[in-house]
């Protein structure tokens, strides 16, 4: 039985909706999924499969979801590893790449390079005055709950193969 792990990095919630919307879908599939918040997790007993999801800030990804992907590399390379990120705001960028180094950990756990969402700005829910004078500058969701609920599709299509032919 494949056993899912969705574990994200969210400082003002928006990716933790993502993390959510991807559990809920997922279940919907009839994958079971957990998902947690990334800095709870100490083991990946019981997991054959982790998405790992992050928002970014300042070009790099929450520094909860980096120690997570140094302590847990083995772990994680001896396992089905999807990555996302969440984070541009506002007009659609005409390319979107995910951040480098969380690139340069994909490969290092051989999983397919992070997929990235648009994120939220909301000033009200905004914690500290940087990202509160970004957030009043900048408001907006750029997430795509379509986008993100075909991505989880495809997992499920993927995990379904894999069970398929394990059979
Ligand atoms: C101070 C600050 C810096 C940010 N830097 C980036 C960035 O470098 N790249 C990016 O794509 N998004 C950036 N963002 C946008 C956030 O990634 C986006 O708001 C995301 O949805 C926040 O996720 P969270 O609600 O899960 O914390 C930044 C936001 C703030 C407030």
């Amino acid at each position: 039985m494949t056993q899912v792990l969705i574990a994200y990095a969210s400082k003002m919630g928006s990716t933790k909706e993502i993390a959510d919307a991807i559990g809920v879908e997922l279940l919907r599939l009839g994958v079971s999924a957990d998902v947690r918040d990334v800095a709870n997790v100490t083991t990946l007993d019981g997991y054959d499969t982790v998405v790992l999801g992050s928002a970014v800030y300042a070009g790099r990804w929450r520094p909860e979801a980096s120690r997570f992907v140094k302590r847990h590399a083995p772990a994680l390379a001896a396992r089905r590893v999807w990555l996302f990120e969440s984070g541009w705001v506002g007009k659609r960028p005409e390319t979107i790449t995910p951040s480098p180094f969380a690139a340069k950990w994909a490969g290092r756990i051989g999983a397919p390079p992070p997929t990235v969402f648009g994120g939220r700005l909301d000033p009200k829910l905004a914690t500290g005055p940087i990202d509160r004078l970004l957030a009043k500058r900048m408001p907006g969701d750029a997430r795509d709950w379509d986008e993100i609920l075909a991505w989880t599709r495809t997992l499920a299509v993927a995990l379904t193969a894999d069970r398929e032919e394990h059979r």
